[in-house]
């Protein structure tokens, strides 16, 4: 038995997205206005390059102005908070975005609360979250559950009265991913469970799941006996594992056994093309919200 046509394209979703922000766009650009965005990435992660490369390309194709500051792995906390400071007073910059990980001598916390609440598009300040957990829409919701969210909205996949269960509970996807699906609100309204580590017997909880939302970072957890026939499935998790194969000697998989999964899931995310880039275009829709807020106070 397989489902061909069950994939959930995060790739035309996103590009659907952008397409409805280059209409603010240039709505703020006949204001005078355009956004601005600042990365920054401490160190050489390769990961790292590669998400901040690929949100700086949508930056410039969708004219968000963009400026990525790079800083060395070794780098003093006290020298990253002063460039935050600077970036936090520039009127060019709308949005900040600090990528994470982060080298062990720097507090992330004091790091993404160091953000001004209102340039923090990633959605990492305190205030931000404590938004998200209130049911506050004046927040920025992290991008990565915001995404997700608005995938299963657009692919019409109902969330009202869904068990869900979320694989992790890390403060970028799992755990923010929970607080927005459990809300009393249209597009969400779920039965949430979280499972972690010390989750006594994981595949009892994922085969309960109508929405089973994986963002645990173990190559190819999931598999095909622990998933409901028809569930959704959504893989957020991007993993390096070696292929003696591949001309690199490495290949990317997600957190789920995707050949295995995706002839039973009701519908699926490919990964890549799945979760990816509906994390950058809800970056780029904060940060044009961001902008619009800006010159409304
Ligand atoms: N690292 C992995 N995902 C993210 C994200 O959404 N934002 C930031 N800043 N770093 C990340």
């Amino acid at each position: 038995m397989t489902a061909p046509d069950n994939l959930i394209d995060g790739r035309a979703l996103a590009a659907q997205i952008q397409g409805e922000l280059t209409e603010r766009i240039a709505a703020l650009k006949a204001r005078g206005v355009q956004p601005g965005l600042a990365f920054v990435r401490v160190g050489e992660d390769p990961a790292s390059r590669v998400y901040v490369g690929r949100k700086e390309k949508t930056s410039a194709a969708l004219g968000i102005l963009s400026e990525t500051h790079v800083l060395p792995e070794t780098i003093a906390e006290a020298e990253l908070l002063a460039l935050l400071a600077r970036l936090n007073a520039d009127p060019r910059l709308h949005g900040i975005l600090v990528q994470a990980p982060l080298p062990r001598q720097i507090r992330q916390e004091v790091v993404y609360a160091t953000v001004a609440p209102e340039k923090d598009v990633d959605g990492f300040h305190p205030m931000n979250v404590g938004k998200l957990m209130l049911g506050d829409p004046t927040g920025f919701k992290p991008c990565t559950p915001a995404g997700i969210l608005e995938l299963l909205k657009r692919a019409q996949v109902k969330t009202d009265g869904a068990e869900v269960v979320v694989l992790g509970r890390g403060n970028i996807v799992g755990k923010p991913m929970a607080a927005m699906l459990c809300q009393k609100a249209r597009g969400a309204n779920a039965t949430v469970t979280i499972c972690h580590s010390a989750t006594r017997d994981i595949p009892a909880h994922c085969r309960r799941a109508d929405i089973l939302i994986v963002a645990m970072g173990v190559a190819e957890f999931v598999k095909a006996d622990m998933v409901r026939p028809g569930a959704v499935v959504i893989d957020v998790g991007v993993n390096r594992v070696p292929d003696a194969t591949a001309k690199s000697g490495s290949r990317l998989v997600g957190d789920v056994a995707f050949a295995a999964v995706q002839p039973l899931a009701g519908r699926i995310t490919p990964n890549p093309g799945g979760v990816g880039p509906m994390t950058i275009a809800m970056l780029m829709q904060n940060t044009v919200r961001a902008a619009e807020q800006a010159i409304a106070r």
